[in-house]
């Protein structure tokens, strides 16, 4: 091996070794603009190791070791500036009460929409048969309009002082659409469900939008109409029609 070679590759056990200790690895990242060596970096190293090096394993140990800039960052930065349930005053001419109704309600309506959202889009994918190609088209049109309310709703509950639910474990926790299976379910049972998931988050939002009106959140009052409960009527219209003639109860 060469000289040059070898003080090369020095440097980079010297890099590496630094990013094995997190104040380390978070100060080469402040202080070096972010050009701390990344785990594919890390990898390179190895592969050119690989070839030149008898030393290799020992270069190697040391890098398994390797600690993430970013998450050294994360866990030493890793604080909260509002707790959730809480509210920050926001001069809405609202009292407290009343905007801590609306959120509440509002995060509930919002785990219920991603809930019907991502139904959508199983939906979307999974569709079959005849209408295949109108259904798949159909699904999809209406994943983006759920996506859209999804979008105004948590704004709304951000809005109002409060905090979003935004992750997919905290939807589960909150949704009370029934959680459908993982198989693949016929055309007839897909739009079956997306009715009901429709009548759930319905029966939800009217309710939300009296309690709106009763202390005075007209603005929650007008998304909910406008918005949540005009956009799912309009789609149980469409997607009622295609099961005319499939259940008496329907026709
Ligand atoms: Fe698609």
């Amino acid at each position: 091996m060469s000289s040059a070679t070898f003080s090369d590759v020095i440097g980079e056990r010297a890099s590496a070794h630094r990013l094995v200790d997190e104040q380390g690895a978070i100060e080469r990242w402040e202080n070096e603009g972010g050009i701390a060596l990344s785990p594919t970096q890390t990898t390179t190293i190895h592969n050119t190791l690989t070839f030149q090096f008898i030393g290799i394993f020992i270069i190697m140990n040391e890098t398994q070791d390797y600690v993430s800039p970013a998450t050294a960052i994360m866990t030493r930065n890793a604080r909260s500036i509002q707790a959730y349930g809480h509210l920050i005053p926001m001069p809405l001419a609202l009292l407290e009460s009343a905007r801590q109704q609306s959120v509440d309600n509002l995060n509930q309506l919002l785990a219920d929409t991603m809930t019907l959202r991502d139904l959508y889009k199983k939906h979307h994918w999974q569709v079959s048969g005849p209408m295949f190609y109108q259904l798949h088209l159909l699904f999809d049109k209406h994943y983006a309009t759920q996506a859209e309310l999804v979008d105004t709703i948590a704004e709304r509950i951000m809005m109002l002082g409060g905090i979003s639910i935004a992750m997919a474990q905290d939807v589960v926790d909150n949704t009370t659409i029934p959680q459908p299976p993982k198989d693949r379910e016929c055309p007839e049972s897909q739009l079956t469900r997306l009715l009901q998931a429709h009548e759930i988050t319905l029966q939800a939002a009217r309710s939300m939008a009296r309690q709106a009106i009763e202390v005075g959140d007209d603005g929650t009052n007008d998304m909910l109409v406008s918005e949540v409960i005009r956009g799912n009527e309009l789609q149980v219209w469409f997607v009622s029609q295609h099961l005319v003639g499939a259940h008496a109860h329907i026709e």
